[in-house]
């Protein structure tokens, strides 16, 4: 009989712990889940009263959180607690590429997930499911079995610890995370004992139809989610590339998408030209297997995969120099209102967001930024740029521009940013961009001006309207 779970302990309160913890809680009232995350600070947003304070924007999150938190759903630091309390654990913590040592550069950094496996080898009580829930190269669970074997006191048959490992990495995509969780397109457990599979396959079963939850040896489970995400992000490059190729030969990147998406073999999601995949996983994913597929001797894999992350970086770099070389070779001193900083709409993530490494470029040019966004702080952009915010953009009007080549200022009403502007870069998808009042807009920016429409997303008709010059990705008939 396989073991009916009444307690679950999720370590990793982030992106993924956060939201799909949130939604086992709500389809599964009688389930009692405790959230532990190692920072407090974290965890006191999660409890925050005010649900705007949350520490994840995610359409329908909250709505949740104010249902489930405080019943059976509870944010906390008590990682030693929880975990002994717990019949099934899911580590869902960070695994970024690793910096230093081995590997730098490509293989996931795994001492987060080691360190779990740590504490629930010394803190669980009984027998324990343990469920990776971050995607992990193959082989992770081997090291996590090895791990809680030998924390185990094998002499006190009294207090005797017993485990499974399982695999169930998890698909959601930012901004859609709670529909995501709610509709998966399939849930993939991976793993040996039928028992423990069956456990975790009884939760999903109280809101995923069976023939959705696949289930398949634990190597596979690993790999297959690496795949996914290598896949996807192929895609976006290559749809990146033939943007380039069309600029060249008078072909448009969105009537090739549709043509080609028309096809169903090769299906029309994910092909969408944009300022180049972003998000905490494609990349690292990526490089990962780069790394795996080097270690097991398989260069011209490994080149294969590696050929997706640098057209990602050459294409970033490419919108840059376009917008220096459309401005008359020079930048500099000139203002540039930025909009969109999050990796894509709908999320206040920028983890490795098109924006960071494009402004930086522009920065580095010498021109002045004003950035927008309606999700991302300030004090987030200022991080990931390396340096604060000058509020003298602000008064652009007043001021000689030369004071201020290089720096940047956080726009945080639409219009204000177009002031002075001599041209507006898109770099994120959010429906407000749909909507500008380009005419309004063209009348506060120096002329000649430009848009520069990396996502596609304004109305090109009515920006011609205003006079305003355009650049969108992938038009070769401007
Ligand atoms: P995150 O950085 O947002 O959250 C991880 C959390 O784990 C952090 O808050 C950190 O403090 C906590 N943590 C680390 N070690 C801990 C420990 N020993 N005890 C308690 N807490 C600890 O990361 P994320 O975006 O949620 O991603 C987690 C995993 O899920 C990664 O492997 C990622 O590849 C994978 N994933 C992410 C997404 C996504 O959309 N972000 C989607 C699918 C899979
Ligand atoms: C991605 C996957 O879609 C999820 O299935 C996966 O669980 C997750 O990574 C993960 O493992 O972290 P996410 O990074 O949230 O989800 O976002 P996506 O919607 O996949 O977008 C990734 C990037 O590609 C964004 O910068 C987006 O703007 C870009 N993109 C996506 C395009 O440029 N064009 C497209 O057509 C689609």
């Amino acid at each position: 009989m396989s073991k009916i779970i009444k307690n679950i302990c999720c370590i990793g309160a982030g992106y993924v712990g956060g939201p799909t913890m949130s939604v086992i809680a709500d389809k599964c009232p009688n389930i009692l889940v405790n959230v532990v995350d190692v920072d407090k600070k974290r965890i006191e947003l999660w409890n925050s009263l005010d649900l705007d304070k949350l520490p994840i924007y995610e359409p329908g999150l909250k709505e949740i959180i104010k249902k489930r938190r405080g019943k059976n759903l509870h944010f906390s630091s008590k990682v030693k607690e929880k975990i002994s309390e717990a019949d099934m654990v899911f580590i869902s913590v960070n695994t970024p590429t690793k910096k230093k040592g081995f590997g730098a550069g490509q293989a996931s950094d795994l001492k987060w997930v080691e360190e779990c496996a740590r504490q629930v080898g010394k803190y669980c009580i009984g027998h324990t499911i343990v469920v990776e829930k971050s995607t992990l190269p193959v082989k992770t669970a081997e090291v996590i079995k090895k791990i809680l074997q030998a924390v185990q006191p094998d002499n006190n048959n009294q207090n005797k610890k017993s485990f499974d490992v399982l695999s169930n990495p998890e698909f959601l995509s930012e901004g859609s995370a709670i529909k995501d969780l709610e509709f998966p397109d399939r849930v993939l457990i991976g793993g040996d004992n039928s028992q423990a599979i069956i456990a975790l396959n009884n939760i999903y079963k109280n809101w995923v139809p069976q023939e959705k939850i696949l289930h398949t040896n634990i190597w596979s489970s690993e790999l297959a989610k690496l795949t996914a995400n290598a896949f996807l992000a192929q895609r976006v490059s290559s749809i990146n590339a033939i943007g380039a190729l069309c600029e060249s030969t008078g072909a448009d990147v969105r009537e090739v998408s549709r043509a080609i998406g028309s096809d169903n073999r090769i299906g029309s999601k994910f092909l969408d030209s944009g300022p180049g995949f972003g998000g905490s996983c494609f990349k690292k994913d990526i490089l990962n297997l780069v790394y795996l597929s080097n270690y097991f001797g398989l260069p011209e894999v490994a080149n294969f995969w590696e050929g997706v992350v640098k057209l990602n970086q050459w294409h970033q770099h490419r919108i840059s120099n376009l917008i220096v070389k459309k401005l008359f070779g020079t930048i500099t001193g000139k203002k540039i209102y930025v909009l969109g900083f999050s990796f894509k709409a709908n999320t206040n993530d920028t983890r490795e967001s098109a924006a960071i490494n494009i402004c930086k470029d522009l920065l580095e040019e010498g021109a002045i930024l004003s950035i927008h966004d309606p999700k991302v702080e300030p004090n987030q952009i200022c991080k990931d740029l390396g340096c604060s915010e000058t509020q003298e953009i602000k008064k652009i009007r007043t001021l000689e521009n030369n004071l201020l080549e290089g720096k940047w200022c956080f726009s945080k009403n639409i219009y204000d940013g177009f002031i002075e502007s001599d041209a507006v870069l898109v770099l994120t998808e959010w429906e407000d961009y749909a909507n500008i009042n380009w005419l309004k807009a063209a009348e506060e920016m120096r002329k000649p001006s430009w848009v520069f429409d990396a996502r596609s997303i304004t109305d090109y008709k009515k920006i011609r309207e205003a006079n305003l010059n355009l650049w969108r990705i992938g038009d070769g008939t401007t």
